[in-house]
């Protein structure tokens, strides 16, 4: 749960108004035309990324748009699907922060509104009622009224971007985005003036279309418009004339585009709904990386060579942390903006002085602004700069006698050594301090103040860790116990109680018998009722880690399974209701349903949604009875990937399964396909994903990333989905011994490095049974139909096992960044995406594991890694578990402390 974030709202609670508002059921995508009442949220169109609306001709798509795959921010965007550029936005001052929050087209307008259902951004309001919305051809969001004429057109508020066919008139602009994750105005704009387009930083000039090489001047005349289409960029006078014009070659499409680096791009698009593009694969300007305000960061120097720049620091100055520069004598340069705040008003603490910056520097925004004063000398200049507070240095220029003031901020300069700047000398407005001892402390205390405050923190830090940690060695002492997850609980304990909450009264002494509200608990049934629906735990279908399963009836005559867990007596009914509460809230097609639960006294059980047919593992393994067929296991792959992938990118909070293998994918009839057991382990949420607290996993699905420093992310249930595949393919265990019932695990469950005569002989079996490697070695091959399941007799698709071999295989990367998201091993599978190569070098360690190195060892494995990453105790713990053959479908992965 959300440990790091203070928000108002706990993501616990933002979940369960996501589970209450909406089923999740896939929405189709609507071709051009939406008619109201509408709505649409990521979560709704999860499928398409949040695609809802196509143009008629493919190359355009309105979505719910969560840029960079970051988790706070969705716009209502429009998009070039095919190069996937996002060419409006709606919102970008005012994201909406959740996958649940909705998009909403009614008679009144387009609006979008939080999940808590407080609008964010809407249209205005129209005299007469909205009737549709439209995306056409060029990607203009339109809403139309009973008579098909436009009532409000994107096409009318550009954001960064200017599409074929869209003008912007002059008194317009575009603004830059702040950053690829966030549409919020940047510092960077394009101006359309009545003689030109201009790029400005903070309202300083870089660029003019006119002084460019690419533009070409027709004639003269006032600017009322910019346009772009197929032929070039223009500017274009009332009448349609041509003012300024960029030729450019032949293409359907083109899209004008102000970047997050200032740079002005131009891209080309042979047809529309393709993303590949013409001869030309666009512009981009200003072409020289020396032209950008910013090149170097403030006070920095660059130095054109070639296509590249280089940077330094003027003379007096050295590198600051900011990647600028700074004065290397220790004055300050001001801090822009300096003006509001200026105590230095009365000129007595602060004194001004001047920094000269050498020969051969010129300022990029002098070419673009004129003069402050003309004919001055240098130090009428000065003057002028020291009497302006917002000045924050000058350039003089001796042969023409100007004076160029840097106001408000400033940028990079660039070196040069042509003759224009030779006669021009920079100065940069530096306070030192009149006193140098009160400097000096000054000094001190900025470099003192942020020590202490360091180390306070971490003393604190370290003080919590240790007590938590004896605490935990207390409890561990007392009775079999493991970590507390006490932090969650508290958290969970002041959220505030909604119409759904639950009034749980705590039993356990060590709860301290505080009363606690967890929202949205799914259906609670007294022990009585579970009696009755189980016919007092008549009908066992099945024993895990946990306990027995049993199959059950609700009194609607829905069948249930219902699990009872043992042996967790020491988990609080806190602990227990806070996970009941979220696994009970994510809905999914291929997710297991949680329908409900018990706890009394120290009974805890959990109430599913009965799969008639069982998990993989038996109609997989089994030696007799009925085959998967191959197309089959296709759709339980796919289905499966689907699940998981939901689990990581879909809920609020990033879900990790940890335990994923055959026993936790149920089937039933109509070729359902689902998840089971996610949610008992711990959940992650977006600030905490590269962390990772206790977990644990079954051997032969365990990702090696278990037995080293890495952090635990959802890639590492991609490896667990790679064996998975591999067994579906082959329709075995990847190691053989599992096959055989039996096998005691205590063999195994230690790490055999060793290489003498005995393992060698040991290893030439295993290697053959092995096999991920036989996999690795058919793929190095390209013999991949030999690698499907021999039983089948050939019944597959050549294509598909190749395919899924591959899939398997990128999964089994062992850096665990190489590995694909679940997404995209879904869209692979699927076929929508395109397929990636294994790489041969990233799979050297499965050899390591066939030739009898036992892999991350056997039964659990307990994880630690304190927040903060850089005291990482792993504290790996095998015991012999008899792993061979969890029979029961609820399966093997543990609520339960280790016993
Ligand atoms: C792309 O557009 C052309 C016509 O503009 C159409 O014939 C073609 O089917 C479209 N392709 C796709 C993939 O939509
Ligand atoms: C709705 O949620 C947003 C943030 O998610 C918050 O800023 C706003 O105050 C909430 N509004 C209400 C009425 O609760
Ligand atoms: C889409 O709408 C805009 C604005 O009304 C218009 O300029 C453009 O021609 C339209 N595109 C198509 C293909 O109809
Ligand atoms: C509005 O446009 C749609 C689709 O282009 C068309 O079917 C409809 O008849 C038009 N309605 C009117 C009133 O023109
Ligand atoms: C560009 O336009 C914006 C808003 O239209 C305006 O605030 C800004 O001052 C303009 N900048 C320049 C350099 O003209
Ligand atoms: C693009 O616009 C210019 C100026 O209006 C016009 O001369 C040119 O023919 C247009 N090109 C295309 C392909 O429409
Ligand atoms: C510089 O860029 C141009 C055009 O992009 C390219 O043709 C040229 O080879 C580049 N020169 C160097 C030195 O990289
Ligand atoms: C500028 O300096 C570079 C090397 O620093 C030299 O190659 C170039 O010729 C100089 N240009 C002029 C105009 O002096």
């Amino acid at each position: 749960m959300g440990m790091g974030s203070p928000s108002p709202m706990p993501p616990l609670l933002l979940l369960l108004i996501l589970g209450a508002r909406q089923a999740t059921h896939a929405s189709t995508v609507t071709t051009e035309l939406i008619i109201p009442d509408f709505t649409a949220s990521y979560l709704l169109f999860l499928d398409t990324l949040g695609v809802f609306l196509r143009s008629r001709n493919g190359a355009f798509v309105a979505a719910v748009y969560n840029p960079g795959g970051q988790k706070d921010r969705y716009y209502l965007a429009v998009l070039h699907g095919p190069s996937k550029t996002c060419v409006w936005a709606a919102n970008r001052a005012a994201p909406i922060t959740d996958t649940a929050a909705l998009v909403r087209l009614t008679s009144a307008g387009l609006s979008t509104e939080d999940a808590n259902g407080t609008a964010v951004w809407s249209t205005p309001s129209f005299s007469s009622p909205v009737a549709a919305l439209r995306l056409n051809d060029s990607g203009n969001l339109a809403l139309l009224d009973g008579d098909n004429a436009t009532l409000w057109q994107s096409f009318d508020r550009p954001t960064d971007s200017l599409v074929s066919s869209q003008s912007l008139p002059a008194g317009g602009s575009l603004a830059s985005a702040l950053s690829d994750s966030d549409m919020k105005e940047g510092v960077y704009r394009l101006n359309v003036t009545t003689a030109d387009a201009v790029l400005s930083w903070i309202g300083s000039l870089y660029w003019r279309l006119s002084n460019d090489a690419i533009s070409v001047k027709d004639r003269d005349g006032t600017v009322a418009s910019m346009a772009v289409n197929g032929t070039g960029l223009y500017l274009l006078a009332a009448n349609g004339a041509i003012i300024i014009q960029v030729p450019m070659p032949p293409a359907e499409l083109r899209i004008v585009q102000l970047g997050v680096d200032g740079k002005l791009q131009i891209s080309s698009f042979a047809s529309a709904n393709s993303s590949a593009s013409p001869m030309d694969s666009g512009i981009v300007t200003p072409s020289r990386g020396c032209d950008l305000p910013l090149s170097c960061g403030a006070l920095g120097v660059c130095t054109a060579n070639g296509n590249a720049s280089a940077c330094t620091c003027p003379r007096l100055f050295a590198a600051s942390h900011d990647h600028g520069c700074a004065p290397s004598d220790g004055s300050t340069t001001l801090p822009s903006g300096s003006c509001k705040g200026d105590d230095g008003g009365a000129g007595g603490s602060t004194a001004i002085s001047y920094i000269s910056l050498g020969s051969g520097i010129a300022y990029y925004a002098n070419k673009f602004s004129p003069p402050a004063v003309s004919g001055s000398n240098s130090s009428s200049c000065q003057k002028l700069c020291t009497g302006n507070c917002s000045c924050l240095g000058y350039f003089y220029d001796d042969s023409s006698r100007s004076c160029y003031l840097a106001q408000h901020q400033i940028g990079s300069f660039i070196s040069t050594n042509s003759t224009s700047a030779a006669g021009t000398s920079g100065y940069i407005k530096v306070q030192s301090s009149q006193s140098p001892s009160s400097s000096s402390n000054k000094t001190l205390i900025a470099i003192l103040l942020p020590t202490v405050i360091v180390f306070v923190l971490i003393v604190v830090v370290g003080a919590v860790v240790i007590v938590s940690w004896r605490k935990n060695e207390r409890r561990a002492g007392r009775r079999p116990s493991g970590p507390s997850r006490d932090v969650q609980l508290r958290r969970q304990a002041r959220s505030p109680g909604s119409a759904s909450a639950h009034l749980v009264r705590d039993l356990d002494s060590e709860d301290d018998g505080e009363d606690v509200f967890i929202p949205g608990l799914p259906t609670r049934f007294t022990h009585n009722e579970i009696e009755e629906m189980t016919n007092s735990y008549r009908t066992k279908i099945g024993a895990g880690g946990f306990g027995a399963v049993y199959k059950g009836e609700l009194p609607d005559g829905s069948l249930v399974a219902v699990k009872r867990i043992e042996g967790v007596g020491t988990q609080g009914k806190r602990e227990f209701c806070t996970e009941i509460a979220v696994i009970g809230n994510i809905h999914h097609v291929n997710l297991v349903r949680l329908r409900g639960f018990c706890t009394e006294g120290h009974r805890r059980l959990l109430v599913y949604e009965y799969m008639n047919r069982g998990s993989l593992d038996r109609p997989l393994f089994r030696p007799t009875g009925p085959l998967l067929e191959w197309k089959e296991r296709m759709d339980i792959a796919v289905g499966a990937a689907r699940g998981l992938a939901y689990l990581h990118f879909g809920c609020n909070q990033r879900i990790i399964h940890c335990d994923v293998k055959p026993e936790n994918i149920l089937l039933a009839d109509g070729g359902q396909v689902k998840i089971a057991d996610f949610g008992l382990a711990k959940f992650l949420t977006p600030e905490q994903s590269g962390l990772f607290t206790t977990m644990r996993g079954t051997r032969g699905y365990l990702a090696p990333e278990w037995l080293t420093n890495t952090a635990i992310t959802d890639r590492t249930d991609v490896y667990g989905f790679g064996m998975v595949l591999l067994e579906l393919v082959h329709g075995r265990k990847n190691r053989s011994e599992h096959v055989s019932e039996g096998t005691g695990g205590a063999e195994d469950s230690t790490i055999n490095t060793s290489s003498g005569g005995t393992a060698a002989s040991s290893s030439r079996s295993s290697r053959n049974d092995y096999f991920p490697l036989v996999a690795l070695e058919g793929h190095e091959a390209g013999r991949y139909a030999e690698l499907a399941d021999a039983r089948l007799e050939g019944r597959v698709v050549a294509k598909e096992v190749e395919r899924m071999v591959k899939v398997a295989l990128c999964c089994l990367h062992e850096d665990p960044q190489m590995r694909p998201s679940m997404a995209v091993v879904a869209g692979m599978l699927e076929g929508t995406m395109e397929l990636r190569e294994p790489r041969a070098q990233a799979l050297g360690f499965l050899r390591l594991y066939g030739r009898g190195f036992a892999g991350p060892s056997d039964g659990n494995i307990i994880k630690q890694v304190i927040v903060g990453g850089a005291v990482a105790a792993d504290r790996i713990r095998s015991e012999a578990t008899t792993m061979s053959g969890w029979p029961s479908y609820m399966s093997s992965s543990e609520l339960s402390e280790p016993r």
